[in-house]
């Protein structure tokens, strides 16, 4: 290969490891990449989960270059561009009902940081200045920020930076018991239970003193952990008689991974603030954002003196002109090709085929949702990750991209894809299970 990879630091990167075999992906059309030795590479991943619509499209291609033609920048702060404004009325138009202010970031560890700092915000405003702690939860992800490690519970993610974490944090239990609910269909039976934890959890810290609760409606980053049926509507319930706000970090899941356009709609449990990122410009442009309902907004807005700054934080680069006319033509994309509504149709067939796989060596687990699975492995003695890693791939050689984290192999295609698309992709993985050791 002629590229230098010298100079470059990769993120979340074996780095040594990927220098010495690099895989690149030179171009992207519809459902597949070309790899930089021109195989065509079947998008098991939709990139990160983000490219929903799938990749190349023409409308939001044009959308970027005609913006770039007309606004390459405008300052946000005291000043504005009439496409971020409808960038957010768009995107209000599919948020859950009484959820319409929109604050745009450019990502999803930014939504989340944004949306603390949002949170604590709203309770001095609202004369509860004393809830200043989070929970999150074990095996969250909530992105890299240090707000985003912090209420995040992925162990490996956190221990370099451990003595440097935000104060003031703690854990719900995850939701994962491969032991009372494996290979289960869709939402587990097992489990709501585990919501009842923040009682304990509130007992150790006076509930007077918690702003909110953060978690994945599904976790995805950490090895698809699927909500346990009625787990979300008892967290909700909880967090309502404590006066807790409830944050829904959608980043993975919004814009219709589960066949609505929020995992809010899905299980009908709708929170105070939702972080959302990835989808919600099909990843063209870097673009996350924050919505709450509008109490949130009025209280924040209403509590400060005219002509004073009320929220004392933003980016430069938020609401760019390139990232909202991205925005705006992807939700015209999802709304007229209706792609939520065909991941909802598609994905009786994804979880049919994916616990297809239930037989194949290695496999200790089976979980789906929508456009969304997980196969976990049972992992080698002393190698954790390198069952995955090596599946990975073999299926990458074979033509299909799927992705793995520790021992657990992900999949959330585009929404786009066809039924055989996603028999193909199974029918790989189930290939590259009998190859590896
Ligand atoms: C649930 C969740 N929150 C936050 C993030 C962070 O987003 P970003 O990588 O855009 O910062 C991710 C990324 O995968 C995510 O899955």
């Amino acid at each position: 290969m002629s590229t230098n990879l010298d100079n470059l630091w990769m993120p979340f990167t074996a780095n040594k490891q990927f220098k010495a075999a690099p895989r690149l992906l030179v171009s992207a059309k519809g459902m597949y990449y070309t790899s930089h030795d021109n195989r065509q590479i079947l998008d098991g991943t939709a990139g990160l989960w983000c490219v929903n619509a799938g990749h190349g499209r023409e409308q939001i291609v044009n959308a970027i270059t005609e913006m770039a033609n007309i606004l390459d920048y405008a300052p946000m702060f005291q000043m504005g561009h009439p496409k971020v404004f409808e960038a957010a009325t768009k995107l209000a138009e599919i948020t859950p009902e009484g959820m319409n202010k929109v604050f745009f970031t450019n990502s999803g560890s930014e939504a989340v940081d944004s949306a603390l700092k949002m949170v604590l915000t709203y309770h001095r405003a609202n004369g509860q200045a004393q809830r200043t702690k989070f929970i999150g939860r074990e095996r969250g992800y909530h992105g890299v920020g240090f707000g985003g490690i912090s209420v995040g519970g992925i162990g490996g993610n956190r221990k370099h930076f451990s003595a440097n974490l935000m104060v003031g944090v703690d854990h719900l239990p995850h939701t994962l018991s491969i032991e009372h609910a494996a290979f289960s269909r869709g939402e587990p039976e097992w489990g709501a239970h585990l919501a009842d934890n923040l009682e304990n959890i509130l007992a150790l810290h006076d509930p007077s003193t918690i702003a909110a609760v953060i978690v994945e409606p599904l976790a995805g980053s950490t090895g698809v952990l699927i909500p346990p049926k009625g787990y979300l509507k008892r967290l909700r319930e909880l967090c309502d008689k404590h006066g807790l706000l409830l944050i829904f970090d959608e980043v993975i899941t919004g814009f219709g991974r589960l066949g609505t356009p929020f995992a809010a709609q899905y299980f009908d449990v709708i929170p105070d603030v939702m972080t959302l990122a990835k989808g919600l410009n099909n990843a063209a442009v870097p673009m996350g954002a924050v919505v709450c309902r509008d109490e949130i907004y009025e209280t924040v807005v209403n509590a400060a003196p005219e002509s004073a700054i009320e929220f004392f934080h933003g980016y430069t680069y938020t609401g760019h002109p390139l990232a909202a006319a991205a925005a705006c033509a992807t939700l015209d994309v999802y709304r007229d090709e209706k792609l939520f509504e065909r991941a909802a149709s598609l994905s009786q067939h994804f979880e049919n085929e994916i616990h297809k796989l239930r037989s194949a060596p290695h496999v200790k687990d089976i979980r789906n949702l929508g456009l969304v699975g997980g196969v976990e492995l049972s992992s080698r003695d002393g190698a954790v990750g390198a069952r995955a890693y090596e599946t990975f791939l073999k299926c990458y050689e074979a033509g299909v991209l799927v992705r793995y984290t520790g021992d657990i192999l992900a999949f959330s295609p585009p929404l786009i894809v066809s039924e055989d698309e996603i028999t193909r992709i199974f029918a790989t993985v189930g290939e590259a299970l009998k190859a590896v050791a």
